[in-house]
């Protein structure tokens, strides 16, 4: 793929701010990739903009850079389009990509997956993700803690953050990851 680089430019939401209703509403999804994805696009690039010798890393170095502020705004840059980009609305024409289809499977259905997340979201405490994310031929359910970047074919991402679900469901995450997981699993029927 095209190496990323400095300056950063947000991607676009691959479908419209009310297609992931009644799951997420228009206006949580408007104000995470406006407000919050976007954001870390621009803080992003006024870090970069003032270390010149940043400017020629790609992103995925960047995430991985060691500087605590460089790092976290590039992972949550990463972090964001693979969230967006892993919820599947119904009239979504995108699908799952093979080996998540075939982790689903695996996992014993897309419910059984559910409530692997569920289980995984329980136990997580503060801010940050849980992935499903295949390294060395073998997938693997995890969490990371704020915007730390995840090695690896990601199959699944669930944001954990409170912004991703406040204005639709309080402080429940558990319906939440519930909600998320009717958009990113998307063979669980209605
Ligand atoms: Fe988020």
């Amino acid at each position: 793929m095209h190496e990323r680089c400095y300056p950063f430019e947000p991607i676009p939401l691959p479908y419209g701010y009310d297609a992931c209703e009644p799951y997420l509403s228009e206006e949580t999804i408007k104000t995470h990739y406006e407000k919050h994805y976007k954001g870390y696009v621009s803080k992003l690039n006024e870090c970069v903009e003032k270390n010149p010798v940043l400017r020629c890393m790609d992103i995925e170095s960047l995430a991985k850079s060691g500087s605590e502020a460089v790092s976290f705004y590039a992972g949550g840059v990463l972090n964001h389009e693979l969230y967006f980009s892993g919820l599947f609305p119904v009239t979504d024409k995108r699908r799952l990509s093979p080996e998540a289809a075939a982790f689903v499977e695996y996992s014993g259905g897309a419910a059984a997956l559910t409530e692997k997340f569920l289980d995984m979201s329980r136990n997580f405490k503060g801010s940050g993700y849980i992935w499903a994310v295949c390294r060395c031929g073998k997938t693997e359910i995890l969490c990371s803690e704020d915007q730390q970047h995840i090695c690896g074919k990601v199959l699944f991402c669930c944001d954990l953050w409170e912004h991703a679900y406040y204005l639709d469901y309080r402080n429940d995450r558990e319906k939440y990851v519930r909600a998320w997981a009717r958009l990113a699993i998307p063979s669980i029927s209605d």
